[in-house]
């Protein structure tokens, strides 16, 4: 036998009977799935069934075909192992669970031989969705952090010179006897305000915030009618709302345009025919910007245009990075710093054909 296949003691009946065993697999983080040589499932504990979604009563018995019948890696992977002689670990494998969402996990495959000589293979599943989420969100907090110190110090350095220019411009103004040319450094001087608004744009963020006791929903009724005043279109704006969602503490005029931002960005992206969906939830126990927050509100704009193009995605959040010929890329990057500064965040996804901006933002009381 080759050295790498398991003899293992795990026997059909002695795993069923085994309660010790049982308790210590049902209180593993991990999915653990086992097949016997004809692939059929005879044995899951509480992590598979809660990642899976399904009863153990209703599951066991069945086949990877049965299981999973529209994910050929499952069906394939599992028929292999069970007469293979090594460990075959798999990550990033897309997983349809019953109520049609597919999320990421890696999975590991072990053939093991029993102690009464049959095969079984031993599939361990590791969600790694809610893991990489959290990782996604400290990379993108300090790429954004680079980004703004960077953002910071190009503004400082235009800003600077462009005082001077301003104040040259009006004192040669006063000297100018030839009235055409004051044409000019009325340019001059309109140019660089012009300039300097930009910059003090791009740095909002950064402005004090000044927090009171508001509801997200009379947010979300004031940035739609200002969108409805903006565009002639007609706009087919859905919402679901949680009417349990707590009143937040956070900048009132921040927050309007983190979702203003957001909005505007999904009316561009669609259609008259499209929608926008605008949900609210309310989270308990939600991990944001490294932190554990007790009750947090999930707000959802979602839209059913074709999503970030792809050359972008990766650096979307970021300034001055943009899709659109006539956009400044400032949405999204003043959107993620105004919610980050208020201790939120805003993630992107696109599931099931559906762009997905999601502001995360913590429930906190005055004193908090
Ligand atoms: N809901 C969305 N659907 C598709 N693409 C989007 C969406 N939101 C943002 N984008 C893409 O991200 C880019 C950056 O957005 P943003 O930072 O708001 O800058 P701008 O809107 O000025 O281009 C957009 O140009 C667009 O290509
Ligand atoms: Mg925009």
């Amino acid at each position: 036998m080759n050295n790498a296949l398991k003899q293992c003691n795990i026997g059909h009946t002695m795993i069923e009977k085994d309660a010790t065993y049982l308790s210590i697999m049902d209180h593993l983080a991990t999915a653990v799935l086992l097949f016997d040589e004809n692939q059929h499932l005879i044995s899951i504990n509480s992590a598979g069934e809660n990642l899976l979604t399904v009863s153990k009563q209703r599951i066991i018995g069945m086949t990877p075909h049965q299981i999973w019948p529209a994910n050929l890696f499952f069906i394939e992977a599992i028929k292999k192992s069970i007469n293979a002689d090594s460990v075959h670990i798999q990550r990033g494998t897309e997983l349809n669970l019953t109520n049609n969402q597919t999320i990421k996990i890696d999975c590991i495959l072990t053939p093991i031989l029993s102690k009464n000589k049959s095969r079984l293979v031993l599939l361990e599943l590791l969600n790694t969705n809610s893991f990489s989420r959290v990782m996604e969100e400290l990379n993108q907090q300090t790429l954004q952090k680079a980004a703004k110190d960077s953002l910071q110090g190009i503004a400082h350095e235009i800003k600077n010179p462009l005082g001077g220019i301003r104040g040259a411009a009006q004192l040669m103004e006063r000297k100018l006897n030839d009235k055409n040319l004051l044409e000019y450094t009325k340019i001059i001087i309109g140019e660089s305000d012009r300039l300097r608004n930009f910059i003090d744009r791009m740095l909002t963020a950064n402005t004090h915030s000044i927090r009171s006791d508001i509801s997200i929903h009379e947010i979300i009724e004031y940035v739609i009618s200002i969108i409805h005043a903006e565009n002639s279109r007609k706009l087919n704006i859905t919402k679901d709302y949680d009417p349990s969602i707590p009143n937040i503490y956070v900048d009132r005029e921040q927050t309007i345009q983190a979702v203003l931002n957001l909005l505007r960005n999904a009316v561009q992206a669609t259609k008259d025919k499209d929608t926008i969906s605008i949900k609210t939830r309310v989270l308990r126990q939600v991990t944001i910007q490294n932190k554990l927050n007790r009750l947090a509100i999930q707000l959802d704009i979602i839209d059913d245009g074709p999503g970030i193009p792809s050359e972008i995605e990766t650096g979307a959040f970021f300034p001055m990075v943009t899709g659109n010929a006539e956009g400044t890329g400032l949405g999204l990057s003043i959107a993620q710093q105004l919610v980050q500064s208020q201790g939120g965040v805003i993630n992107y996804e696109r599931k099931n054909k559906n762009t997905y901006f999601t502001i995360l933002l913590p429930i906190r009381k005055f004193n908090e």
